[in-house]
């Protein structure tokens, strides 16, 4: 019959986060290198029937709510309109969105609604093109204001921004972005870079702060905090922008974790189950599909993957060691 996905921590996960591909037509310096990285084999990739197979035993059969498409790039997945479709089609039809960097979306938005998708987030680090050449080591800035517009326009509301702010080269741009933000009724974001880059490269020293961020933005707007109760288990923490409507986000994961509120559950490209971001081991859940497993099999090993999942991130203690996947093949 159905049950949740429950951790030893008593957290139940609601939220499923399906990576449809590891690729990427950007080269964020904090995600992976100018040369990309050895990219997942197409007979290891989940089909869309097999990914649509999972969704379907996650929201049947295991309390999942939410889905949330990522990659590297989802919008690089062909199958991406019809797998949205199909997931709408479910007897327990989740609440549907996506993450992406934006490059193509001015093309498939429109379509991505009709299909069931709700909303987007759309990564977007800076507001002047040679920066984002800099940072992305592609020339596509035009590309992601124009998909951001479609994205709006089409109703895949509330459009939200993720921004990542790197010393030196955009870290002065949080006033301006939130400007920008507020007048075209966009909900901005602002990430703390995180240890998950392909090259290792992350450093606690000189990494941008949720502090760092707050006080940037206080010397041009007034931000209240919103109340902690309309959180829940989101990652972001919301200030009210200059006395409301608009809100400004946060997502502290280095200096504010919250961990203890951890709604996720992962499935990355190649099926296997991961617990957390973070998580250095993973369940073979392609094996287990390809080998026959019923739907009932499928949920068992579900949940008790999720059994093994960890208090926390383990950021912050001594061993800590970054995860062998990188980001871009977990799906953020
Ligand atoms: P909504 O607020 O529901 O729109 O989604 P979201 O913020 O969870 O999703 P999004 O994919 O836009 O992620 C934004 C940032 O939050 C990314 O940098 C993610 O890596 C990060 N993030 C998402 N889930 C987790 C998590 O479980 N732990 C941590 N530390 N970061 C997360
Ligand atoms: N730390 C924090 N955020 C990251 N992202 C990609 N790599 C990192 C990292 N190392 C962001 C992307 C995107 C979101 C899904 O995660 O910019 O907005
Ligand atoms: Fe691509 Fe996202 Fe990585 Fe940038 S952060 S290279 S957009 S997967």
């Amino acid at each position: 019959g159905p049950t949740v996905l429950v951790d030893t921590y008593g957290r139940v996960a609601t939220d499923l986060r399906v990576s449809l591909t590891d690729r990427c037509n950007l080269r964020c310096t904090y995600c992976m290198p100018e040369e990309g990285l050895q990219w997942l084999a197409k007979p290891d990739l989940l089909t869309d029937d097999e990914i649509v197979r999972l969704v379907d035993v996650a929201v049947s059969r295991l309390g999942i709510e939410e889905v949330r498409f990522t990659g590297g790039e989802p919008l690089l997945r062909p199958g991406l309109v019809s797998v949205v479709e199909r997931c709408a089609a479910l007897t327990a039809r989740p609440r549907m969105s996506l993450t992406t960097n934006g490059i193509g979306l001015k093309r498939t938005a429109h379509a991505l609604k009709a299909a069931g998708l709700d909303r987007v987030n759309v990564s977007l680090d800076t507001l002047r093109p040679d920066v984002f050449k800099t940072l992305t080591r592609r020339d596509r800035h035009a590309d992601v204001l124009a998909g951001l517009e479609a994205a709006h326009d089409a109703g895949l509301t509330p459009v939200k921004i993720n921004t990542v702010l790197m010393p030196g080269l955009n870290d002065d741009e949080a006033p301006d972005l939130l400007a920008w933000a507020v007048e075209r009724g966009y909900e901005l974001r602002f990430i703390e870079q995180m240890p998950l880059d392909a090259q290792h490269g992350w450093k606690r020293e000189g990494m941008i702060t949720a502090g760092d961020i707050l006080a940037s933005l206080r010397t041009r707007f007034t931000l209240t905090p919103e109340d902690e109760s309309a959180r829940g288990a989101a990652p972001a923490e919301r200030w009210i922008v200059d006395g409301g409507p608009h809100r400004v986000g946060v997502i502290g994961s280095v200096t504010r974790p919250f961990c203890a509120a951890c709604d996720r559950t992962r499935l990355t490209a190649d099926g296997q189950i991961r617990t957390c971001l973070f998580a250095t081991e993973e369940t073979d859940l392609r094996a287990a599909l390809r080998s026959g497993a019923g739907d009932e099999e499928i949920a068992r090993i579900w949940k008790l993957a999720m059994w093994g999942k960890k208090a926390g991130s383990g950021l912050d203690d001594p061993s800590f060691l970054q995860p062998s996947r990188p980001m871009s093949a977990i799906g953020g």
